[in-house]
């Protein structure tokens, strides 16, 4: 297996364009994702106060994209090129990532999350990533059920895992641990 393979700045799908993001994104991100409160409700950061908030995001993504083969993406509709979410690839070895999923209140429903999460493993494997994981809260469903339909296994629940900031501040959590073994 080819290792350490800068993953691509752009991925295509039939119906999106998974792109590294730039400094110019903050407002769209801001605005379309990253300050409504009933998006970022089930996610592991606080929802966005000003764009400020999304440019520190931003700049956390070019570390990320300088240090690891890959980073950070944000989903974009292929058809008229809007920003519909975002994506990525979290690294914490060389073999080892996270990946999520978030898209704007508009865009839910018509199975972007499955054909993004789908996107992601291919250059995830190639960039050397063996073991790629999600956290989820218990209770969100839509979510799991992504992560189902793309083949991911319930590995377990982590005990007192993870803060839910928009949901309780400063209480670590149990979440679900789904996988997916890239490597042989
Ligand atoms: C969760 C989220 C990413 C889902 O995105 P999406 O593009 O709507 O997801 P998809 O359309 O690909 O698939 C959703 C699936 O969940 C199902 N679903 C929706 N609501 C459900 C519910 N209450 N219970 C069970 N399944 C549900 C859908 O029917 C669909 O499954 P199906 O194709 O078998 O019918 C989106 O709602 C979102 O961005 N939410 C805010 C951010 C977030 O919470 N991200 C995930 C953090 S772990």
């Amino acid at each position: 297996m080819e290792l350490d393979v800068k993953a691509p700045a752009t991925i295509e799908t039939p119906r999106l364009i998974l792109r590294r993001p730039a400094a110019g994104d903050a407002a769209a991100m801001f605005s379309r994702y990253a300050s409504d409160p009933a998006v970022t409700r089930y996610l592991g950061w606080a929802t966005h106060q000003a764009v400020d908030d999304t440019r520190a995001f931003l700049s956390f993504s070019d570390a990320e994209w300088e240090r690891w083969p890959a980073g950070p993406y944000l989903i974009c509709s292929r058809a008229g090129g809007e920003l519909l979410g975002g994506t990525g690839l979290g690294f914490e070895t060389p073999q080892r990532a996270s990946t999520g999923y978030v898209l704007a209140r508009d865009a839910w429903g018509q199975g972007y999350a499955t054909e993004t999460l789908q996107a992601i493993v291919k250059p995830a494997r190639r960039a050397g990533v063996q073991r790629l994981y999600a956290l989820c809260h218990p209770d969100h469903r839509p979510s799991r059920r992504v992560l189902e339909k793309c083949d991911f296994q319930l590995e377990g629940t982590l005990r007192r895992h993870s803060e839910f900031p928009n949901l309780r501040r400063g209480v670590a959590v149990d979440v679900l641990c789904y996988v997916s073994i890239l490597g042989d």
